[in-house]
């Protein structure tokens, strides 16, 4: 009886210590990967892409915003764009006006948006921004601007405030992880930004509307990558006439 005693004692104890064990790893996973409320932020990117793996056509730039016709970047941009001004969510958060489609796209858009803590973006995407965003710009979260330009935040009404980091893409991440309190992190563009993501290496998950026109010039999404370069497998397909919306996720 005594024996079994003991060995009941042993077994207890053995439990006992993989329990705390098993407790301490998860304590340590969470600080290690600065998880709040045990959700871990990803990074991802979304965007919508030409047939030709542009994210912006030629043309697109501070000088010639005003003369859409100037290599005809206005209506190239419209055919990327054209699929999502189209979705109800989006026509609601940009003030465009009522109707726009409610099926599986425009789900796929609000899951975007609701998702997401906190932006990161480069200073060209912003300047555009600056001129065509509504009053209410549409992230209602903290927006990291990448830029070598000095310049205090910027507060808009609905919740967004604009950051300016000088301090490079690791401290902006550093920053929107904070912000962010275990929602996921957009790295909204341009090319030029979503290239450093790529570069550290921490992008988690890259959602790409890839758009049946061809451009023939402008920003290319994929170039400047180094070795070694991130891995994605697929996750889900969308097959839509004005898009096809892929979803790939670090493999
Ligand atoms: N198709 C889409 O879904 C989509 C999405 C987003 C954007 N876009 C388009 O993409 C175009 C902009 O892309 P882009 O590649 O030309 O530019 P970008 O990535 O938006 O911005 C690049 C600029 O950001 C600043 N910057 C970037 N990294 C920095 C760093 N580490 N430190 C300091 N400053 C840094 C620099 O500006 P300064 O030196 O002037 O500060 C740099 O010239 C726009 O036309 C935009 O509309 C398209």
């Amino acid at each position: 009886m005594g024996e079994y005693r003991c060995r009941l004692g042993v077994h207890f104890l053995a439990l006992a210590g993989w329990v705390v064990v098993g407790v301490l790893s998860v304590g340590r996973w969470l600080v290690l990967y600065g998880c709040k409320g045990g959700i871990v932020s990803k990074v991802f990117v979304n965007i919508s892409l030409s047939l030709d793996g542009y994210l912006a056509p030629e043309g697109m730039t501070m000088e010639n915003w005003d003369r859409p016709e100037y290599m005809d970047w206005g209506a190239k941009w419209g055919a990327l764009m054209g699929w999502a001004l189209n979705q109800a969510y989006l026509r609601e958060k940009l003030g465009i006006g009522p109707g726009g489609e409610t099926g599986p796209v425009n789900d796929l858009v609000r899951h975007t948006f609701q998702r997401t803590g906190a932006h990161i973006m480069g200073k060209r995407m912003f300047d555009g921004g600056e001129r065509g965003w509504p009053e209410e710009a549409p992230f209602h979260t903290p927006v990291y601007v990448l830029t070598h330009q000095q310049r205090e935040p910027w507060v808009r009404p609905g919740g967004t405030t604009f950051y300016f980091i000088n301090e490079g893409p690791k401290r902006a991440l550093e920053l929107a992880r904070q912000a962010a309190s275990g929602r996921d992190i957009r790295i909204s563009g341009g090319a030029d930004v979503i290239q450093q993501y790529l570069n550290l290496g921490v992008v988690d998950e890259l959602e790409i509307a890839l758009v049946p026109v061809l451009f023939g010039g402008g920003r290319r999404l994929f170039e400047h990558l180094r070795e070694p370069l991130a891995r994605f497998r697929i996750d889900q397909v969308l097959g839509t006439p004005a898009a096809t919306h892929l979803r790939y996720v670090r493999a």
